[in-house]
């Protein structure tokens, strides 16, 4: 606990005003509903729906819509993402809209005639552009869940996009990173390629427009009507081969969650074609027989119990995870509790294992860091949690005008040279090759975590391959650490994914002492490539019934509530 506190100290040394501001442990409280998400706009606009009299569906809906406008970094309905729900009566479920590979996809699409990966051809413009499922994800959502005309849910998000959205300091300065590739991949000029400043104030005329049409028109606009045409043929135009049919043919999926329990939590987690189910699953039983909380908050036998069950659920997550409609996936087997105690027993604390002696699979991950999450819970006890992303910032550089919003690159999420490592990473196993129609595996860990059988907290985060291991730090520093949930967003993070054989580390936010300590024994520090492993945003409830928002000071994330 000492050293949390030092490194609190630390962090709010080395971070923003609004950060050294804090005075309090605790996140913003309210008595009857909460949305965090990245961006101050799309919080309220999430909240004032709940205000109305709105549900959890309903807000997500507004939500979703609003970061589209408000933090084009990653909000989108050029994208995709998943949600995870827990319904005041204790029902729970998931939804799938994450995006697709087109029809005339092909596994070696991103190959040259040598057999090796084309540079930037999976990341950048049109053909790294899957079929987006946003817009289908939250039809399906209010349709089934939601409550209020959908129409009253997409009007705040045409206001904000017709009176535009301030910059902030940190967007200022993601734009000025990202102009050259602006440039790069787009024809013609588009609104983000300035030099914004913070302050400045944005506005998106084409996207209103858009938006306009699709409260008038539904989901068949985007997939079906004038949007569809136009999207279609300005992805054709730059030289995609994403088409009209791909549109009309895509459907959001409903799935069963992943639950699994860890001492008296149950955590309710989202399944394949996301990874993040699984391997939280995985991670935790592995870590549950040992005792965290004795050995204290990154204490030694706890960061190398953590990290060595990480090192092997990322193991099993190259190997086996991938869409589970063109896959076979043992899910049942890889969270049960035999097959996990068997993955750590030849854990020991004397020192580091090597990743080469963890079998499964020979492959490096490596995913961008970008995304966006978002938990919301209602004044009736509905809570949701939703991961949404265009995969890298601003997903593939290209921005439809016309339409006024970015479209994704998410095709890079699959592998693009499946079971033959190279030394960028950019592959994966046979099971997330790329097939026309499948669904490309993905991080995204959109987590509701009950108590005694009552909802206990709502996180997700961006992250890449860190999602799912921010998502576990954040649980276990309110479970086993006792902090409150700011306090569980904010503490320093790291990460271990088995290949590269390397604990990630926030820099400077650890012990020195420590760090050696870790490396006598044989691990490898990384504090160079993660100047910020995610962006948690968790809504925890507290003995009294009341909320605690838990907004990372990482981003402009920010909590919003009555
Ligand atoms: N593109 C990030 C993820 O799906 O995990």
């Amino acid at each position: 606990m000492i050293k949390y506190f030092l490194s609190c100290i630390l962090t709010c040394f080395l971070f923003s005003c609004k950060q050294a501001e804090k005075t309090s442990t605790r996140g913003l409280i309210s008595k009857q509903a909460m949305v965090v998400s990245a961006r101050a706009e799309a919080s309220k606009i999430g909240s004032d729906i709940l205000k109305k009299g709105g549900n959890a569906f309903d807000a997500m809906c507004a939500t979703q819509l609003a970061l589209a406008v408000a933090y084009p970094y990653a909000g989108n309905i050029g994208g995709g993402g998943f949600m995870v729900y827990r319904k005041a009566n204790g029902d729970i479920g998931s939804i799938d809209f994450r995006e697709k590979a087109p029809l005339a996809a092909t596994k070696d699409m991103y190959l040259n005639e040598n057999g090796d990966v084309i540079p930037e051809k999976s990341t950048l413009g049109a053909m790294a552009v899957g079929v987006p499922g946003t817009v289908a994800g939250i039809f399906e959502v209010h349709e089934k869940l939601g409550s209020l005309p959908i129409k009253d849910i997409i009007n705040p998000s045409i206001a904000l996009a017709y009176n535009g959205v301030t910059v902030t300091k940190k967007q200022e300065e993601t734009i000025k990173k990202y102009r050259p590739l602006f440039s790069k991949v787009n024809k013609e000029a588009i609104p983000l390629d300035k030099a914004w400043k913070e302050n400045d104030v944005i506005k998106y005329p084409a996207l209103a427009k858009t938006l306009e049409r699709i409260s008038q028109n539904g989901k068949d606009e985007f997939y079906k009507g004038k949007t569809s045409k136009i999207l279609a043929k300005f992805i054709q135009e730059n030289g995609g081969i994403l088409t009209e049919k791909d549109l009309a043919g895509y459907e959001a999926k409903w799935r069963e969650p992943i639950v699994f329990t860890y001492d008296d939590l149950k955590i309710i987690s989202i399944a394949p074609p996301s990874s993040g189910g699984i391997a939280l699953a995985q991670i935790m039983k592995m870590l549950e027989p040992f005792h965290l909380d004795e050995y204290g908050h990154h204490s030694l036998k706890t960061i190398q119990a953590i990290t060595e069950a990480e090192r092997r659920a990322y193991a099993d997550r190259s190997f086996y995870l991938g869409d589970p409609d063109f896959i076979k996936i043992p899910v049942e087997t890889l969270i049960k509790e035999d097959y996990l105690s068997g993955r750590m027993a030849d854990f020991s604390f004397e020192k580091a294992t090597l990743s080469s002696d963890v079998s499964h699979g020979n492959i490096q991950i490596i995913e961008s860091n970008e995304t966006t999450h978002y938990s919301i819970i209602d004044q009736f006890g509905n809570a949701i949690a939703c991961t949404t992303t265009i995969n890298g910032a601003y997903g593939s550089k290209l921005y439809c005008a016309e339409l006024g919003f970015f479209l994704n690159n998410e095709m890079d999420d699959f592998s693009s040279k499946p079971g033959v490592p190279n030394m960028f990473g950019l592959i994966g196993a046979e099971a997330n090759s790329i097939l026309p129609e499948k669904r490309m595996l993905s991080s995204m860990t959109p987590t509701i975590v009950e108590k005694n059988n009552k909802l206990f907290m709502t996180l997700g985060t961006p992250g890449g391959s860190t999602i799912i291991t921010s998502v576990m730090q954040t649980i276990l520093n309110v479970h086993e650490f006792d902090m409150t949930m700011q306090e569980a967003v904010d503490a320093p993070r790291f990460h271990h994914q088995w290949l590269p054989d390397e604990i990630r580390m926030e820099p400077n936010l650890f012990d020195r002492n420590l760090i050696k300590q870790l490396e006598n024994l044989g691990y490898s520090i990384n504090e160079k490539d993660a100047p910020v492993i995610g962006k948690v945003d968790g809504i925890l409830v507290l003995d009294d019934n009341t909320y605690e928002g838990g907004a990372d000071y990482r981003g402009d994330d920010t909590a919003v509530g009555f």
